[in-house]
């Protein structure tokens, strides 16, 4: 597994990230134990997890499973409660207390919130990375002005910066290309991208005019929207693997990791068949030509004002990297 570089940080991590949300979830304590062993011995050391997911289960698990290994893996963990001081500097040690360690390697704002102050989040982020609880601090699911303004409140009190913004990005969901992309290209921001296959979608899991599964991870209201409105499309992207010879996550993710923004794709797996499925992306590199191909499949890119006549102005990723 090839190793990344952490942004601005000196850090390196492996390319793929580790998605944990459904470890004692779908995914028993057992399984979710395989699932770290073998991604250990395959060289990904990048971890994702959350305080919410499995109500703090998640992080017991990764805990009872790494034992030992700690430092050989890169923890991130997110926010749990309010985004206050007082929630912030308590849920770490909260987390920390599941995952049986004394840091993190990233403490991340799981979402901001409605009322939130930029200022007193810093300067709660800083506290934590102050008391080594955690090593580096980021942001999930922020626009692109939002990290600009609380770094630049940072910056101001020589506190420590966000690193990392993780974020939705697939063949579907494309509105990060607008502002977020770009500003992760300028300001060397990690880009960690979570629902790489648009929770088993673009795998292939679910197929148009079949409903769902009762009890699937299909079974929401947007699944049904993205089922009606993109069905064409994925049979287009499952036909095109099954001419590569390849599986249809390998290409939605290759798709996600030929973007010049995008850090690490955060890859969710219920099971260690998926795992060993989905790391096959890492060694498949998609063509400028099959990048074009595929892109078109969907009709998913976001239309600006003048009917998109001025996009390559606004939003071309390349206006800083060139072509
Ligand atoms: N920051 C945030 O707000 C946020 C939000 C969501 C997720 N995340 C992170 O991102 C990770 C990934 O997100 P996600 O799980 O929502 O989306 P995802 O990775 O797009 O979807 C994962 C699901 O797709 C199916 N799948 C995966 N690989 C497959 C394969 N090779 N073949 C067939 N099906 C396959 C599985 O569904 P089944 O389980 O049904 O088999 C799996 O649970 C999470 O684990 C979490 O760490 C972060």
């Amino acid at each position: 597994m090839k190793r990344v570089k952490f942004g601005k940080t000196n850090e390196e991590v492996s390319e793929m990230c580790l998605g944990t949300m459904m470890f004692g979830d779908r995914c028993d304590e057992t399984e979710s134990k395989n699932i770290l062993s073998y991604a250990l011995d395959f060289g990904v050391n990048f971890l994702d997890t959350a305080a919410m997911y499995c109500e703090g289960r998640t992080e017991e698990i990764i805990g009872r499973s790494i034992g030992g290994k700690r430092k050989e893996f890169f923890i991130t963990t997110k926010v749990h409660k309010g985004l206050d001081e007082k929630s912030i500097t308590g849920s770490i040690d909260e987390s920390l207390k599941r995952l049986g360690t004394d840091y993190v390697d990233l403490y991340l704002i799981h979402w901001p919130k409605e009322k939130m102050n930029p200022e007193e989040i810093m300067r709660s982020l800083n506290k934590v990375v102050q008391s080594g609880k955690t090593r580096f601090v980021g942001c999930s699911n922020y626009p692109a002005w939002l990290l600009a303004y609380s770094n630049a409140c940072a910056e101001g009190n020589d506190w420590a910066e966000l690193v990392c913004n993780q974020i939705p990005y697939n063949l579907i969901e494309r509105g990060v290309e607008v502002e977020v992309l770009p500003q992760a290209v300028a300001e060397k921001i990690v880009i960690a991208v979570y629902r790489p296959v648009v929770r088993g979608l673009l795998a292939g899991k679910y197929r148009p005019g079949e409903p769902p599964p009762e009890g699937s991870r299909a079974d929401t209201k947007e699944m049904a929207i993205w089922l009606e409105r993109y069905g064409e499309s994925i049979e287009r992207l499952l036909k095109f693997a099954k001419d590569k010879g390849v599986s249809p996550a390998q290409v939605a993710i290759s798709w996600i990791r030929k973007s010049p923004a995008v850090t690490c794709p955060i890859v969710g797996v219920s099971s260690l068949e998926q795992f060993k499925i989905s790391i096959k992306a890492f060694d498949f590199d998609l063509s400028n030509e099959e990048y074009t191909e595929v892109t078109k499949m969907f009709d998913t890119e976001v239309k600006e004002e003048a009917g998109g006549a001025y996009k390559d102005l606004r939003r071309n990723l390349f206006l800083l990297t060139g072509g």
